[in-house]
């Protein structure tokens, strides 16, 4: 097993991508505590893990687009789980529209959530890695952090932006012994843009891998980012992306 005696936090953990990442944490030993505002599919989720897994896991509602979430919840975190080994900050919006149609509101909230929110987590948890002189931090960015789209702007830039600070942590925490990664997924078919991608098979053809990505093809990317494997492995965003961003 990977990820034995470690700890782990997952935002987002209680859907797709992130749900994913909780419980192939949990399959390579870890404990995981998951975050997400929908306190139904968290506790889901924790009993899933138990169940399949006989390990310990919990769950902690918090909003991570308002300053009090994100206290409650490093707080909590300290609380249960001592320290955290492991941080992934996956939780995001991805609000698609012309860029003259996007709300104040809208803007706010996706760097709320998308920027802010694994800017302060990283805050809160990377000194206590760094005095451990070790930890892993796996930021979940997009391949729309590379490319442009039309109707993405704004998402698009939130993401460059969590890959901008993936490198600069990388910078500022590893020689201390945490290494900060990033992963870029393409279209991963997950309950939020299920219905989207069957509408778009066509992408497929010019796609190296034939298939959209599951959450378990990121999970096991994450697995390697977190595990001893990675050590020497520094400031990368690693693309889950079926091929997409080589061609
Ligand atoms: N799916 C794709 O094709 C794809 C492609 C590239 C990149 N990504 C990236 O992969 C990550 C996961 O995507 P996904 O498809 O798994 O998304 P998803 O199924 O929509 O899940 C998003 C997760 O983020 C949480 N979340 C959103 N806003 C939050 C907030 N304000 N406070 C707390 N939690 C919040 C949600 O929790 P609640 O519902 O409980 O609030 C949910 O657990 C995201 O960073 C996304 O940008 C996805």
């Amino acid at each position: 097993m990977e990820l034995e005696g470690k700890t782990a936090l997952v935002t987002g953990a209680t859907s797709g991508i992130g749900e994913a990442i909780a419980l192939a944490f949990a399959r390579e030993g870890a404990k995981v505590l998951i975050i997400g505002r929908n306190s139904k599919r968290g506790v889901e989720a924790v009993e899933k893990i138990i169940q399949v897994y006989g390990r310990w896991a919990g769950f902690y509602a918090a909003d991570l687009a308002s300053n009090r979430g994100i206290n409650g919840l490093v707080y909590h975190a300290k609380k249960v789980l001592g320290k955290v080994d492991i941080l992934v900050n996956n939780a995001a919006i991805f609000p698609m529209a012309p860029t003259a149609e996007v709300s104040h509101t809208t803007l706010d909230e996706v760097l709320a959530t998308n920027v802010k929110a694994p800017f302060l987590l990283t805050a809160a948890f990377a000194p206590a890695m760094v005095e451990r002189g070790q930890g892993k931090i796996i930021n979940i960015t997009s391949v729309a952090a590379h490319k442009g789209f039309a109707g993405g702007a704004l998402y698009g830039a939130s993401k460059a932006a969590l890959a901008q600070l993936t490198r600069a942590w990388a910078d500022e925490f590893g020689p201390k012994g945490v290494n900060v990664n990033a992963i870029a997924p393409h279209l991963v078919d997950t309950p939020g843009i299920h219905e989207a991608l069957v509408a778009s098979k066509q992408l497929l053809q010019s796609l190296p891998a034939r298939r959209f990505a599951t959450p378990e093809d990121v999970a096991e990317a994450a697995i390697y980012l977190a595990g001893g494997k990675s050590n020497y492995v520094h400031g990368i965003t690693l693309p889950v992306d079926g091929g997409f961003l080589a061609i």
